[in-house]
């Protein structure tokens, strides 16, 4: 059975695995990339990387209409608790064993103040084993760093990594993180987006075909990939 990853968008992802959806960071109102409106989602599960507004986006909204659970650092279900919203607080190194899979929360060198200016704790990445066996490990918002090899020891199906450069890893950057994770297929994302991320990803693809052996697959918001 296939898991699938669809691409929404700026750091917006969702993960199809054993019939349960898990949407991440769903910034959807006021994301010019977003491949959907919030009033479209429909998860039964949330993750929440960090407190920034491009991340948090949507979840109180879409949490409240569909009842998914979000999942995030404890900082943040706090704040959400507040808000009415069932959170499933964790933190960095810790997995928990979810309907859909093993998640557990992984480093990232970023900020992470909720848009009230609320502390939001740590910010982390997500490493998922679904199900269904398949690894997936989505950096989020981060700078590069050398445990990302780490991540990828168990090999991995997919990695999903920032190359827009200013708030994260830039291209140069994101080519060693593949170097380190050695994914078999990795996407980019959170570029484009607005002026200071502006990036070209096929010559970064371009550049991890010839210097990796990831198969790199560079997404429009709204398209998929089987793994
Ligand atoms: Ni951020
Ligand atoms: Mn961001």
């Amino acid at each position: 059975m296939s898991d699938k990853y669809t691409f929404l968008g700026h750091g917006v992802h969702q993960i199809d695995t054993g019939g349960q959806t898990l949407l991440i960071d769903p910034f959807l109102t006021n994301n010019p990339q977003a491949a959907i409106r919030a009033d479209q989602a429909n998860p039964d599960f949330i993750f929440v990387s960090h407190g920034h507004g491009d991340h948090v986006g949507d979840t109180v909204e879409i949490a409240k209409r569909t009842s998914a659970l979000v999942i995030c650092n404890a900082e943040i279900a706090g704040w959400l608790g507040n808000k009415g919203v069932t959170a499933h607080g964790q933190h960095i190194g810790g997995g928990y064993h979810h309907p859909f899979g093993y998640l557990k929360l992984t480093i990232a060198f970023h900020g992470s103040g909720l848009p009230d200016g609320a502390n939001g704790g740590n910010p982390a990445g997500m490493h998922l084993t679904t199900n269904t066996g398949k690894k997936i490990y989505i950096a989020c918002d981060t700078g590069l760093f050398s445990d990302m090899a780490l991540y990828g020891e168990g090999g991995l199906d997919l990695a999903v990594l920032p190359i827009g450069d200013n708030y994260t890893m830039g291209p140069n950057d994101a080519l060693k993180a593949v170097k380190l994770l050695k994914p078999k297929h990795v996407v980019p994302c959170h570029y484009n987006t607005w002026p200071p991320i502006a990036q070209d990803a096929e010559a970064w693809a371009a550049r991890v075909r010839t210097e990796t052996d990831a198969q790199v697959h560079v997404l429009k918001p709204g398209e998929s990939l089987d793994l």
